[in-house]
């Protein structure tokens, strides 16, 4: 019987479970909870203990072993990750849709791991939580496959900071088992001997659930709704009736990690135990499963966003040369390591990389560095900076090349690989880091001015490469205090400028939530805008067959160069059509009509939850999926659930109904120069699904 390779990608579910209170109860009464946890166990005030949600897919969770074609005499749960986005109701139904994402191979003698990531939904529409699981498949390792990049995993260097002491009982199993898990190697002593063990053993979700409560007791007393995540590895099977230790190392205001011990033998249990807790932001923004590459991520804005990736579920490679600010010195491993060392203290994975981006091998190992550590590269901030400030006669080629080599060609030597196995999973997500030295100009920076506005240009040419493959290119021009602005700035503003202030913006470009492409931004001390290249209406001199006079030019300098109603263009082809159309159009006039602002597509779909009529929204459960062709276009869905709206990239497995149209008459529809009954009986408008629920847009968006 050999794995089904095939299994990975496909879609699993919807599967669905309808409970009641009397289901939570017996789960908590399952993991040792009774009146030492009445809150849990009690109708009266009843509580969900939040690992109860894993009981509730054990239906959708053997379908990852049934298509993966696994050998059941040899699996054991290896890994177990619980993410909730809102806290579990005391009943309802829940639907669960997921798929394979991963079949590793340990090698012959050593087994399988099969990975699954599935979302649940309550009744009430609601996303409650997401499962990552690893199946480890004991007897199915062997068939040449790749093996699971290495994860390490560091408790801190001191006591616990909480040790909860649980007696599971000997039947322990024959009462967890009634939640759902009736796997026989928890009961039937035929078939543990078969598997291997002397008897039935705990099932791992069991002790996890004890671990979840004493997890809670320490951390979140009385608050199930606070816990975020529950994270761990299922090291050694444990027997019905040991007792067990949990112990708890409290690393930051709203984490710990943890581990479960036998307590009779002192062998781990369960290992790698991460727990976050806090109050659960509403449509939290999250990384999990996602790998995250950021350059120069030793100090400064880079630390930042890897701390907050990290948090947010991303697995990160902190890359860092560790030279000096103007990127002399043979440089040194410490500031990388020291950021990994942060962010894996928090409970979170990353490992440093050293290579330099100047080089073109520099880049291909840094991208190495996550495809041997996490598999892929989903998120890419190439943010890697130095300074060698000179004024411009003063600039020799090493101190031009120097800086241009770190900053441009840096972007260049790490992307290029990095959008090779983006556009391979077709997903991802890429920051530049540009100055306003560069989009405005700064005296002594020729050199730093010219490769930052480099960016931007790269950037340009990226995001139209990248669309295709909803890799979204965006550039952001921080302003934040760090060793490179720290003569720069005045003292007084260094202080109120913390990176703090920049990443968010940058975390939002990195995330699935980001639709737009191609756009800049400037970010510091909390204040955000656009900046964009904006070009002038212009005027046509003199007859399309002759060159005008150099007179006329001059007559008509200040028309030309004007920049009132100027306007963005997304590429070159629509700079080029007005510049044709200029041509057409009637002769010249100074006081030329002023064209209209260009909206792109993207910039619509960004704009969209902003418009949106939540009072309008009352009942409506509709997906809009948009087609929308043209250089601009690409594909969005819009979900409306529960009086809010999410707009996501990509195609959506279930749109109520399929908008399809050109990008320029889009744009028209919405600026409300082409009206949508017209564009739709003219035929530029195509509608499939439920032609009826298309017309609740209207009603949903305020124009
Ligand atoms: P920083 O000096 O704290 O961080 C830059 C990091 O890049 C350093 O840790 C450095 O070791 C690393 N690095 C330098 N050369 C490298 C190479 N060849 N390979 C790999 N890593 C290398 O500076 P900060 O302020 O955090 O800068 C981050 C980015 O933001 C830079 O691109 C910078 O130009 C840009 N920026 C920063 C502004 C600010 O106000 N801090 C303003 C405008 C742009």
């Amino acid at each position: 019987m050999a794995l089904n390779l095939d299994a990975v990608g496909k879609k699993l579910g919807p599967v669905s479970k309808e409970y009641t209170w009397k289901d939570v109860v017996l789960y908590a009464l399952g993991v040792g909870a009774g009146f030492n946890d009445l809150d849990y166990c009690y109708e009266k005030n009843l509580k969900v203990i939040p690992t109860f949600s894993i009981a509730t897919i054990f239906d959708f969770l053997s379908h990852y072993a049934t298509n993966a074609n696994i050998n059941l005499a040899g699996i054991l749960h290896g890994e177990q990750d619980l993410i909730f986005h809102a806290p579990i109701p005391l009943d309802g139904t829940l639907t669960t849709e997921g798929k394979i994402t991963h079949i590793y191979d340990k090698g012959a003698k050593k087994g399988a791991l099969i990975i699954g990531e599935s979302e649940t939904r309550h009744s009430s529409g609601k996303k409650l939580f997401t499962s990552i699981m690893t199946l480890f498949s004991r007897f199915d390792g062997g068939f040449g496959g790749e093996n699971a990049p290495q994860e390490t995993f560091l408790y801190p260097d001191r006591a616990p900071d909480f040790e909860i002491n649980e007696t599971p009982s000997l039947d322990q199993p024959l009462l967890y088992r009634l939640s759902g898990d009736v796997f026989p190697l928890h009961v039937d002593a035929d078939f543990a001997k078969m598997a291997g063990f002397e008897k039935p053993i705990m099932h791992g979700l069991c002790t996890y659930g004890y671990s979840c409560r004493a997890l809670m007791q320490s951390l979140t007393p009385g608050s199930p709704d606070k816990v975020r995540r529950l994270k761990c590895r299922f090291s050694r099977p444990l027997m019905p009736g040991d007792p067990i230790t949990i112990q708890i190392w409290k690393t930051g205001d709203e984490q710990a990690i943890w581990k479960t011990i036998n307590t009779k033998t002192g062998e781990e249990v369960i290992t790698n135990g991460i727990f976050e807790f806090g109050d659960i932001p509403k449509d939290e923004i999250r990384f999990d499963g996602q790998v995250a590459v950021i350059t120069g991520a030793g100090g400064g804005l880079g630390r930042v966003y890897a701390l907050e990736l990290a948090k947010r579920g991303a697995k990160i490679v902190v890359n860092d040369l560790g030279s000096a600010r103007d990127g002399s010195g043979g440089g040194s491993a410490t500031p990388a390591q020291k950021v990994v060392d942060e962010i894996k203290a928090a409970g979170g994975e990353a490992v440093a990389n050293y290579d330099s981006v100047s080089t073109p091998e520099g880049g291909e190992n840094i991208v190495k560095a996550a495809l041997e550590a996490f598999g892929k590269v989903d998120i890419l901030i190439n943010n890697a900076g130095i300074l060698r400030d000179k004024s411009f006669t003063k600039m020799d080629p090493e101190n031009w090349r120097t800086v241009l080599d770190v900053h441009l060609n840096g972007a260049y030597h790490v992307s290029r690989p990095a959008f090779k196995v983006m556009r391979e999973k077709g997903y991802g997500r890429i920051v530049m880091t540009t100055s306003a030295a560069g989009l405005y100009g700064n005296f002594g920076q020729t050199n730093y001015s010219s490769a930052k506005m480099g960016l931007v240009g790269l950037m340009n040419a990226m995001k139209l490469e990248g669309k295709k493959y909803n890799i979204n290119v965006n550039t952001v021009a921080p302003l934040a205090a760090s060793r490179l602005t720290e003569d720069i700035l005045p003292p007084e503003l260094f202080e109120k400028m913390k990176p703090e202030f920049v990443s968010p913006l940058v975390v939002y470009l990195c995330s699935t939530k980001c639709a737009v492409t191609g756009n800049i931004y400037n970010a510091g001390m909390g204040f955000f805008n656009r900046a964009a290249v904006v070009t002038g209406p212009g005027t046509t001199i003199g007859s399309a067959e002759h060159p005008p006079a150099i007179e006329d030019i001059i007559e008509k300098h200040a028309t030309v160069a004007s920049l009132k109603n100027g306007k963005f263009y997304f590429e070159l082809n629509e700079q080029v059509g007005d510049l044709i159309n200029a041509f057409s159009a009637p002769a010249e006039s100074t006081t030329a009509e002023a064209p209209k602002q260009t909206l792109t597509v993207a910039d619509i779909f960004s704009a969209m939850p902003g418009s949106f009529n939540a009072a309008g929204a009352a009942g409506a459960d509709v997906v809009f999926q948009y087609h929308i062709s043209g250089p601009g276009g690409g594909d969005w869905n819009c979900v409306v659930q529960n009086n809010s709206c999410a707009i996501n990239q990509g195609i959506h497995e279930k749109p109520t109904c399929t908008l399809k149209m050109s990008d320029n008459d889009f744009i028209d529809m919405i600026g409300g120069t082409l009206p949508a009954m017209k564009a739709y009986t003219s035929g530029k408008l195509k509608i499939e699904g439920d032609i009826m629920k298309s017309q609740l847009i209207e009603k949903l968006f305020r124009r």
